[in-house]
């Protein structure tokens, strides 16, 4: 197949011309690009699995772009899901409702509840309006890869497999989502994400954190979200986290490195600006400053992406603090590193 890639400042037309045909569409949003089809359309979506190489028990966030859209998806609004909507959309949050019956199953795998999110980028809210369809769409990357936070990332793995991308720059939050559960009580966070947990406190003080999430490494919890069991995120290298103050830290990691040179590998450092400096290894990648943890959140994935570039075997990484974007950045981050972390 040969893929169109369109630039967001075009007339979105054909790519919205696509979509109501039945065909994918990778567009950028506010948190990574997503693989979009018109979530009404089963046989759309089922391609979107196949696209992805993803296993056909991980259900879609469909993407809206007006309140009026959501009544159309679901059965009920709580009072819980309701403070959210104000508070958060349009933005990097995604809701679980009772699904409508108009909802494919291709969309939900089967479950009686739908991800919905407001998305607050302006190319796939004018993607939206520009097909008056409601859009299904995973982050636009090959299952288990980091997503893409660029079109670079998006061509890398979806060229030939689907019908356009439109290319708009790099995205702003660079990590997926928070998905909210708001069917139950209290509501729960079942992947933590761009609204961070003290930015949900403040509207709903009972929130919950999922305990699959908490406990990771407790396999016998099986998370609420599906997506989250999966390996995820992982780059080609082999990742290891060095947890502990930063003065113990370092010193172990360049020795590590070293230790792993002798070993005949090719070493990637990832470091921050901060640090940078401090490390001598084969591949040295700053994420970001530890001043702002946005930074880092925005360059996580495809800084991973970029170690994979330059072809090293092992990434010895630094480990950030937990609060605010931390949280979300730690869920992915020990997610790459298949929960291989050293404390010191
Ligand atoms: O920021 C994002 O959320 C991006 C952009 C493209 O919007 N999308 C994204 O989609 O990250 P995906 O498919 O990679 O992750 C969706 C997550 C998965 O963990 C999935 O299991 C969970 O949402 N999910 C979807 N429907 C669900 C449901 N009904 N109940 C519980 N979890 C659900
Ligand atoms: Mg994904």
């Amino acid at each position: 197949m040969n893929t169109l890639i369109f630039s967001s400042s075009e007339d979105l037309s054909q790519a919205a011309h696509i979509l109501r045909a039945g065909g994918l569409v990778a567009v950028p949003t506010e948190t990574v690009y997503g693989l979009a089809a018109n979530a009404f359309d089963s046989q759309a979506v089922t391609h979107i699995f196949k696209a992805k190489g993803r296993p056909n028990d991980n259900p879609l966030i469909i993407h809206i772009a007006s309140l009026h859209m959501l009544e159309d998806l679901v059965t009920e609004i709580s009072p819980v899901a309701k403070q959210l909507i104000d508070a958060f959309w349009p933005g990097p949050l995604t809701l679980i409702f009772k699904a409508s019956p108009k909802v494919p199953k291709a969309v939900t795998c089967g479950l009686d509840t739908v991800a919905i999110r407001f998305p607050s980028h302006p190319v796939i809210k004018e993607l939206i309006k520009a097909s008056g369809l409601p859009l299904a769409a995973p982050s636009a990357n090959t299952s288990g890869k980091p997503s893409p936070t660029n079109a670079r990332r998006v061509i890398e793995d979806l060229e030939g497999k689907i019908e356009a991308i439109i290319d708009g720059g790099e995205c702003e939050v660079g990590l997926e989502s928070t998905v909210v559960d708001t069917t139950c009580l209290p509501p729960t966070i079942l992947r933590p994400g761009g609204i961070t947990l003290e930015m949900l406190k403040e509207i709903l003080p009972d929130v919950t954190v999922d305990p699959a999430i908490l406990n990771s490494l407790k396999i016998n919890e099986l998370p609420k979200a599906p997506g989250m069991k999966y390996t995820h995120y992982s780059p080609n290298a082999e990742v290891i986290i060095i947890e502990g103050e930063l003065n113990k830290v370092i010193p172990r990691m360049q020795h590590l490195c070293l230790e792993a040179q002798k070993a005949g590998k090719r070493v990637g450092i990832l470091a921050t600006d901060e640090t940078k400096a401090l490390f001598k290894a084969d591949v040295i990648l700053s994420v970001g400053t530890m001043s702002q943890l946005s930074t880092i959140a925005a360059h996580l994935f495809e800084t991973l992406r970029h170690f994979d570039d330059e072809k090293v075997d092992i990434i010895y990484s630094l480990s950030f603090p937990k609060s605010g974007m931390g949280g979300a950045i730690m869920n992915r981050l020990e997610k790459s590193a298949g929960h291989h972390i050293i404390k010191v």
